[in-house]
């Protein structure tokens, strides 16, 4: 008899085949030359910006002190570290960090996730039924992905500049009729990945606001959501001073999600999520446990120890780099690409500038990206084979819109570049082979 393949969920259906971004990520690395393709894609942080050095000496320190780390080699806890979570608190308190008083977290719980923010996102898909999320188009599109492998139906509301566009979220809850009753919860990124869009704090309020009245309306308190990956990396100092959500909310709907990786490293793995205490927070604990326990605790020890040892210095150091690149980028952005730049976003916080462009498409089949791959099967252009001329990846708009939202035709002329990881000579490098590509895009060479 045939035997079958092994019988997957649905998730795990949808799990076998990659992501388009992950796909797109995987063909770039397996033959990346280091020292000549140039990696604009990838969302990694700048390895400038981690402290090697504080680390170690933090990690000395955790292993040197068992009375106050104790036992830092073995398994943590569900919740997490004691030391880290008082570290946090102290260090929303202290540092006032979008307005957070002890006052107000003494009425929430702080939780640290298995592995980053990202352990705690994908927490939230096990334990709220599956249903419609509302986020901003352009969108996080890896957690969108994951939502929908998991059955959730994202729907994508497009931003403006000062973030979501309230008046759009408005209409649209309006016209949902009877499916309102299959909203789930509301994602907002602070600092939009892709775009580096920053929600106001105008806008942020609004969004609370529009959100507790509409629990109101159902009759069920349906949770919003707030990322703020990228938060602590505001980097112009025009920008008025973030807000924290959680000083908005008067019906406890609202979840701030942060995390280290920005600030210190992604490799420590720890991200964090404060909200109300009860029975929702209490499920992702059991689902932390569930899935092998909080973050390695010596990671979360040697994260307490450095919030609680020249955070400020550090968040400043990482700022004063991204600052200093954006406003090269953008520069060079604007005297390689301008004549074709219809749209740019980001350059105040993050490390994303989210393009438009007037005339070249960039997806996956387009000129633009063929030339930036070396796939346009012509020899003057790709270089010999073997010894192909370097390559440079972004994101293409494509990914980061939704499919079935209003921004699908746009998308198809965006694209994400980040200036995070790779350093200065070789952005600069990409931007001139981008601006070989328009040109060849549009049939001048
Ligand atoms: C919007 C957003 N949320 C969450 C994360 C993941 O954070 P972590 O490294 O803590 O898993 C990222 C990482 O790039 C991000 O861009």
């Amino acid at each position: 008899m045939k035997i079958q393949d092994v019988l997957l969920s649905d998730y795990g259906e949808a799990s076998s085949i990659p992501s388009p971004v992950n796909q797109l990520m995987t063909d770039f690395a397996v033959d990346f030359r280091d020292g000549h393709d140039i990696n604009l894609g990838v969302g990694y942080v700048n390895e400038r910006t981690i402290p090697h050095q504080q680390i170690q000496h933090a990690c000395e320190k955790v292993l040197a002190h068992p009375k106050k780390y104790r036992a830092s080699l073995n398994y943590g806890g569900a919740q997490g570290s004691r030391n880290l979570i008082e570290s946090l608190r102290r260090f929303h308190i202290e540092n006032r960090i979008g307005g957070i008083t002890e006052q107000i977290l003494n009425r929430r719980d702080i939780v640290i996730g298995a592995n980053g923010a990202t352990s705690l996102l994908e927490s939230i898909t096990h334990l709220l039924p599956a249903g419609i999320v509302l986020t901003a188009d352009p969108m996080y599109y890896i957690y969108c992905n994951n939502l929908e492998r998991k059955g959730f139906r994202v729907t994508a509301i497009p931003e403006d500049n000062e973030g979501l566009d309230a008046e759009r979220l408005r209409t649209k809850l309006k016209r949902l009729g009877n499916e309102k009753d299959a909203i789930r919860f509301f994602y907002v990124v602070t600092v939009n990945n892709p775009t580096c869009t920053i929600l106001s704090n105008h806008r942020k309020r609004e969004l609370v606001d529009i959100v507790t009245r509409f629990s109101h309306e159902v009759g069920r308190k349906i949770p919003i959501f707030f990322d703020n990956a990228y938060s602590d990396l505001v980097h112009d100092s025009t920008i008025e001073p973030l807000e924290s959500a959680l000083c908005y909310d008067t019906l406890d709907i609202v979840y701030e999600i942060g995390t280290l990786s920005k600030i210190l490293a992604p490799g420590l793995r720890i991200g964090y999520l404060i909200g109300p205490k009860g029975r929702f927070l209490d499920s992702i604990i059991q689902r932390t446990s569930d899935i092998g326990f909080s973050a390695p605790l010596i990671n979360q020890e040697i994260a307490s120890y450095l919030l609680d040892h020249g955070i400020e210095v550090q968040i400043q150091k990482v700022n004063n780099g991204y600052r200093q690149k954006a406003k090269l980028v953008k520069a060079w952005m604007k005297e390689l690409l301008g004549d074709n730049i219809q749209g740019c976003r980001g350059g105040s916080a993050g490390f994303y500038y989210y393009l438009t462009l007037a005339s070249v498409t960039t997806d996956i089949t387009s000129d633009f990206f063929k030339f930036l791959t070396r796939t346009t099967g012509r020899g003057e252009f790709d270089g010999p084979p073997g010894s192909q001329h370097p390559k440079v990846i972004y994101i293409p708009g494509e990914h980061c819109v939704h499919p079935e939202g209003e921004m699908v035709e746009v998308g198809k002329r965006q694209l994400r570049i980040s200036y995070g990881f790779e350093e200065l000579p070789q952005i600069h490098e990409a931007l001139k082979l981008m601006k070989s590509a328009i040109t060849y895009s549009i049939g001048l060479t």
